[in-house]
């Protein structure tokens, strides 16, 4: 176990806004920064760092926590490796310790497994009874020097064929389980997760075999076409890159982002050593941060299927939220990158990466396709789509596209500039809108599932959280508060919790922090705790004995009042008037 005190030193030494910006892009507002949530997928900010309580907190995905937690949530790592990074972050040593703690010692037998079974799945790709599958990639073109150079492999047919493998070398029963390379059968043995498939590795950034995915290659086989590795604990799947490790060292600022194994695959063989996959889904922020760690622009080189089409336009906000610049490829002819090449070559495929529009050209093309502007209607339906994804770019692009536009229906430049202007407006006044409603929800704690108790105590649980937020900064007030308000006499039972882990820390002569409440409360629980004490009521005054005094009238009597049933002017009502009673 590492003392709370190395851990105080590590969170001391590691500036939250500072540690929280290598990974997210943050606009200061006040006291505290705003941007995009690392956790979910958002357009408009709602993850805020509040450097006054060392904490983050998302109003969008409710995720909480202090500096640890955020690097733990990124990172994938457990609270103890959390804290080590960022001790090695702040170049502190880390204290010595008897032997290693479980779960590290669980990922590197994880990371052995994988790197075994890649070899293994190798091996027998070369034998004779992966005759089959070495013939497949044959077929669709791959040289030997590829399979080697991507340690593509075969997975043999067999119920256990691997399990049995990794058994003889060693590996328990629940280290395989964990590595997922194994799952339980009914009866409790276990099979294989991957049989008679051709199988693709996944290699992280430091060159360690972290996941598989296995493709189905003959009719026989059951199940969907791919079979992937699950989450495990050294493995996520929306931080990873298929190839990055190799596309990392290739000189180009620019990668080609591909949809599958087999696109990256051909690519690289034929030269392009710049291309990765994203392997199925849309780019998430996390990878949209390992791209830009190696290049400046992306190249979407998705299918040309309907699904393709859709990731593209997911992914191009979240790469250029992280600054990115993106160019589109329009493949025609073909349905992937992959198949292009076979067809047409190399060359022809280099021409299609120098042409490739950027991704505003692209938008509006793709736009253009669901119109048709020979009628009066196609015209009126494509200028509003258009003028409304106008009014989301900077003031020159939008002169340049909407000239752009302009010609294309024979209109004057300033009608679209105009339409595309009331656009912008419209989507401001709905966004505001939407911010209040949230905003009034959360005030409410309507569908709260943390606090079942305070929808029908809004009074008392508003108080409580105040009271909470006050004490939480000015701590040296915590033993006064317990003398006057038992906890006995909270009303929420949460809010008493919180009560209680405030009184007991403080007596224990150490500060109320985040990371000692989140030992007594779970991951949800503690980002709300987090919400709580930054919430307004904070930034109040310090006296906080009306705040005690309705708790306590609501405590001996209570009225039971219905939050679900308020609109939200009765809602705002009962705002202002806690904040006037604590003025
Ligand atoms: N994928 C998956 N599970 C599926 C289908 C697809 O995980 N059932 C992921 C794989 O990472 C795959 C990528 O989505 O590589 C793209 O899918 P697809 O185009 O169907 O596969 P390819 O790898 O391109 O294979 P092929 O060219 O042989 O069809
Ligand atoms: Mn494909």
């Amino acid at each position: 176990m590492l003392s709370q005190e190395f851990i105080n030193e590590v969170k001391e030494r590691n500036d939250i806004t500072d540690v929280i910006s290598g990974y997210v892009t943050l606009k200061r507002s006040g006291r505290n920064s705003k941007g995009l949530c690392p956790f979910h997928s958002e357009k408009t900010p709602s993850f805020t760092v509040y450097s006054d309580t060392s904490s983050f907190y998302c109003f969008g995905c409710q995720a909480g926590g202090d500096v640890i937690h955020f690097i733990s949530k990124i990172e994938n790592l457990d609270y103890v490796e959390a804290v080590k990074f960022l001790a090695n972050r702040a170049g502190l040593a880390i204290p010595e310790q008897g032997k290693n703690d479980g779960l590290t010692h669980m990922r590197l037998r994880i990371r052995e497994q994988n790197r075994e079974a890649g070899r293994f799945f190798y091996r027998s790709l070369y034998s004779p009874a992966g005759r089959q599958a070495l013939a497949y990639f044959h077929s669709r073109g791959l040289t030997d020097e590829t399979i080697r150079r991507f340690g593509l492999g075969w997975s043999p047919d067999g119920w256990d064929m691997l399990v049995r493998h990794l058994s003889q070398l060693g590996y328990k029963r629940d280290e395989i389980l964990s590595a997922d390379l194994g799952y339980a059968s009914r009866k409790g043995g276990l099979i294989d997760r991957f049989r008679n498939r051709v199988m693709f590795p996944i290699i992280d950034l430091q060159g360690n075999v972290v996941a598989f995915g296995g493709r189905k290659f003959t009719e026989d086989v059951v199940g969907g076409k791919y079979v992937n590795t699950s989450d495990t604990l050294i493995y996520k799947k929306t931080n990873n890159l298929f190839a990055m490790n190799i596309a990392k060292n290739s000189k180009s600022r620019e990668l080609i982002l591909c949809e599958g194994y087999m696109d990256v695959i051909a690519l690289h063989q034929a030269g392009f050593s710049n291309a990765v996959a994203a392997l199925g889904t849309a780019v998430t922020p996390q990878q949209a941060r390992v791209l830009h760690k190696y290049a400046n622009s992306v190249i979407l080189s998705q299918d040309g299927d309907e699904a393709g089409q859709k990731s593209i336009a997911r992914s191009i906000p979240i790469m250029k939220a992280e600054g990115l610049d993106v160019r589109v490829l329009a493949i025609t002819g073909a349905k992937d990158p992959d198949e292009f090449i076979r067809k047409y070559g190399p060359e022809r495929f280099k021409m299609l990466l120098d042409g490739c529009s950027n991704d505003i050209e692209y938008s509006i093309t793709r736009i253009g396709m669901k119109y048709d502007i020979s009628t009066d209607d196609g015209r009126l339906h494509y200028l509003r789509e258009v003028c409304e994804y106008l009014s989301g770019l900077g003031t020159l692009e939008q002169e340049i596209y909407a000239a752009r536009v302009a010609d294309r229906l024979h209109i004057e430049k300033s009608a679209v500039l105009s339409q595309a202007q009331a656009s912008a407006r419209r989507k401001i006044k709905s966004e505001k809108e939407k911010e209040f409603r949230e905003m009034a929800k959360n005030t409410a704690g309507i569908g709260s599932k943390i606090n079942p108790e305070r929808s029908s105590n809004l009074l008392a649980s508003n108080a409580e959280y105040a009271l909470l937020a006050m004490l939480f900064t000015h701590q040296d007030l915590i033993p006064k508060a317990a003398k006057q308000l038992p906890p006995e006499q909270f009303v929420t039972d949460f809010g008493r919790r919180i009560y209680t882990g405030f009184i007991g820390i403080n007596d224990s002569g150490q500060e109320v922090t985040v990371s000692l409440l989140a030992m007594q409360f779970s991951e949800p629980e503690t980002a709300e705790i987090v919400r709580i004490i930054n919430s307004e009521y904070s930034n109040g005054t310090n006296d906080f004995k009306p705040l005690i005094e309705i708790i306590k009238n609501e405590h001996f009597t209570p009225k039971p009042q219905d939050a679900a049933k308020l609109s939200s002017d009765e809602l705002l009502q009962q705002m202002s008037r806690l904040k006037k009673k604590k003025s």
